[in-house]
């Protein structure tokens, strides 16, 4: 049975998806495990990070991705997530299946236009659900088809407090919050966890929520304070202590994309290497605590 890990927070520019990557590059190459990475924002970072500027544009022309499925369930047809997802290239170290792999559900930004279609469908057709109950159900509907296939599936979420990012959400077992360490970020932060567990989304029975720190300059004596602050605040709800610390590597390996070159993990994430593996420690070791 595979893991949903849903890696969300509503304020923009975080570290959502630079953490979905490491996560995604950590669990293959450390542990072997054949991941799932459904793209779910618009921005389509996730995707364009593990398959290149050009691969995003191809798979547009191709409609392969979360938006054709978007559009086919709006159409009221069977779409098999099988036609959808894609092999990530980018690592050498992967080109073995045997050894643990990345698949990726990719996004592009006409992601945008095929939700409004199928909001426009759900209206007409009078579906009583809210959006992000609807999408959150055919999504999951179309994973568990292939649940024996995947060790962990990420959702990579957009920023926003949108149905793509609340469907996201609802396909979670677990939740990974990524913060930056700013007070506005600590009270974004904190409204959020405050959303997710109230009652009216009946969500706190069934998902776990790890806030996890990222852009952290150990140098910087504010930030520290601050880390203080939050995993004291935050100590009963499960914080990941391991913040990742802000390197230059992690800020290239983000920044340059594939170009659908291969690359090894080691050329990508330099001498931050280490840290993915860390972090990647530090999860898995929570989601097995907690499940
Ligand atoms: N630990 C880190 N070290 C270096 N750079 C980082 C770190 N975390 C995030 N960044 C940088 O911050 C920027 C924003 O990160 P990212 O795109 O992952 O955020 P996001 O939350 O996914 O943004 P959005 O809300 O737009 O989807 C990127 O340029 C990324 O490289
Ligand atoms: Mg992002």
């Amino acid at each position: 049975m595979s893991v949903t890990i849903a890696i969300a927070n509503p304020k923009g520019g975080v570290g959502k998806t630079l953490t979905t990557m490491m996560l995604a590059d950590g669990l293959a190459l450390s542990y072997g495990a054949r991941v799932l990475v459904l793209d779910m924002d618009p921005q389509a970072g996730a995707t364009k990070a593990l398959l290149g500027i050009d691969a995003e544009q191809e798979l547009r022309e191709r409609r392969i991705g979360l938006g054709a499925m978007l559009q086919a369930f709006a159409r009221g047809r069977d779409i098999r997530l099988a036609s959808h997802r894609v092999a990530a290239s980018d690592l050498v170290e992967l080109q073995d299946r045997e050894k643990g792999f990345i698949d990726i559900v990719p996004s592009n930004h006409e992601l945008l236009g095929d939700m409004a279609d199928f909001e426009r469908s759900a209206h007409r057709k009078r579906r009583r659900d809210r959006l992000d109950v609807q999408l959150a159900k055919a999504l999951r509907a179309e994973l568990n088809k292939f649940d024996d296939e995947y060790d962990a599936v990420l959702v990579d979420c957009p920023a926003g407090p949108g149905p793509l990012a609340l469907a996201g959400i609802r396909l979670a077992h677990h939740i990974l919050a990524p913060t930056s360490l700013e007070t506005n970020a600590y009270s974004t932060l904190t409204d959020f966890l405050k959303f997710i567990l109230a009652d009216d989304l009946d969500l706190a029975a069934q998902v776990k929520v790890h806030p996890l720190i990222t852009q952290y300059q150990a140098t910087n004596s504010l930030q520290r304070e601050m880390l203080q602050h939050i995993k004291e605040g935050l100590a009963h709800l499960n914080a990941i202590s391991r913040p990742v610390p802000y390197t230059a590597a992690l800020q290239n390996a983000a920044a340059h994309p594939g170009m659908g070159n291969l690359r090894t993990a080691r050329q990508k994430y330099g001498n931050a290497l280490a840290d993915v593996v860390a972090l990647t420690k530090a999860v898995v070791e929570r989601v097995s605590a907690n499940s």
